[in-house]
């Protein structure tokens, strides 16, 4: 009887504990910067999109390479599954080539029928639903400025989509306060009993988040309601003092946030895409124990 493949798709489904433990080596792995330990010698990591990456196309290659790994990159267009093959059957085929895989497509659905067919760990390289390798840098990065997460507030404001969903997750598992400020017909039904309005959520936050206002794949949409939730200069000064901003990026400059927001010393937002690298390192490590990796020895 084998055991399942270490997964990594949604925060809620892998063990506080272990989370914790992940970011721990990630800030390990950072200080290893420059002195990568050969983790994944002989190991191959398949990376598939159906949508543009530049941050976690990177971070996921560089990481793999710099600790003595494979990568093979795919366009999903351009593969079998693609067109009429089964997500079953490129899952066990995947599965003889490589010994894991990091897929951004669109369909959360489909991620979790590629993962109920793998039996090599499968990672969420950015679903319509959530980003949990963007929210493993983001706490590291927390982490790395503020000391700690557990007890902070953190302001959310603009959308809500695929990365405010995780932070929202992160909340119960981390034990900090996640205020969401977006437009009210966002939050229908969402559950969030701490949703108001952009000062009262920004008020004594110790970190600011936004993001796009227009994910990927929805294009045309209007902004017009969201313009009362950018991040400007006037917001960021109700926040606690030395309060941090983050985007997890690509930023839309003069949308949801300022430039002056972006110039001032408030902003990580360049330290928590290179934290995509270390945090990438750390959860692969996690996700390829059962390929013989030992983050320890
Ligand atoms: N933040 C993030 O996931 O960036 P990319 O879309 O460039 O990968
Ligand atoms: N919410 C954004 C995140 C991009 C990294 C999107 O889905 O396009």
């Amino acid at each position: 009887m084998t055991t399942a493949p270490r997964h990594f798709i949604d925060l809620p489904d892998i063990a506080p504990d272990t989370l914790k433990a992940i970011l721990a080596n990630a800030h390990r792995l950072k200080k290893r910067k420059f002195n990568p330990p050969q983790l994944f010698t002989g190991l191959s990591l398949a990376m598939v999109f159906d949508k543009r990456s530049t941050r976690t196309r990177m971070s996921f290659e560089v990481a793999m390479k710099q600790l003595g790994g494979h990568t093979v990159v795919m366009n999903k267009d351009e593969m079998q599954i693609g067109g009429a093959e089964s997500i079953a059957d490129t899952a066990q085929v995947l599965s003889r080539f490589v010994d894991g895989v990091m897929l951004r497509i669109s369909s959360h659905e489909d991620l979790l029928e590629i993962a109920r067919h793998s039996r090599i760990p499968v990672i969420n390289g950015l679903t319509d639903h959530s980003h949990p390798c963007q929210i493993m840098a983001d706490l590291m990065t927390i982490e790395e400025k503020l000391g700690r997460v557990e007890g902070l507030k953190i302001a959310w404001l603009g959308d809500y989509n695929n990365v405010a969903r995780t932070f929202a997750q992160a909340s119960a598992i981390w034990g900090f306060e996640f205020a969401v400020a977006c437009p009210p017909d966002l939050l229908l039904g969402k559950n969030l009993h701490n949703a108001t309005n952009p000062h009262s959520a920004v008020s004594g936050a110790d970190v600011v988040v936004t993001d796009t206002w227009v994910s990927m794949g929805q294009e045309g949409k209007d902004i017009e309601k969201f313009w009362p939730y950018q991040v400007n200069a006037a917001l960021m000064a109700k926040a606690r003092p030395g309060a941090i901003f983050m985007h997890c990026m690509p930023i839309h400059r003069g949308e949801e946030v300022t430039d002056e927001v972006l110039a001032s010393p408030a902003s990580v937002v360049y330290d928590e895409a290179e934290n995509r690298l270390h945090a990438q390192k750390a959860i692969l490590a996690w996700c390829l124990e059962d390929a013989g990796v030992r983050i320890d020895g």
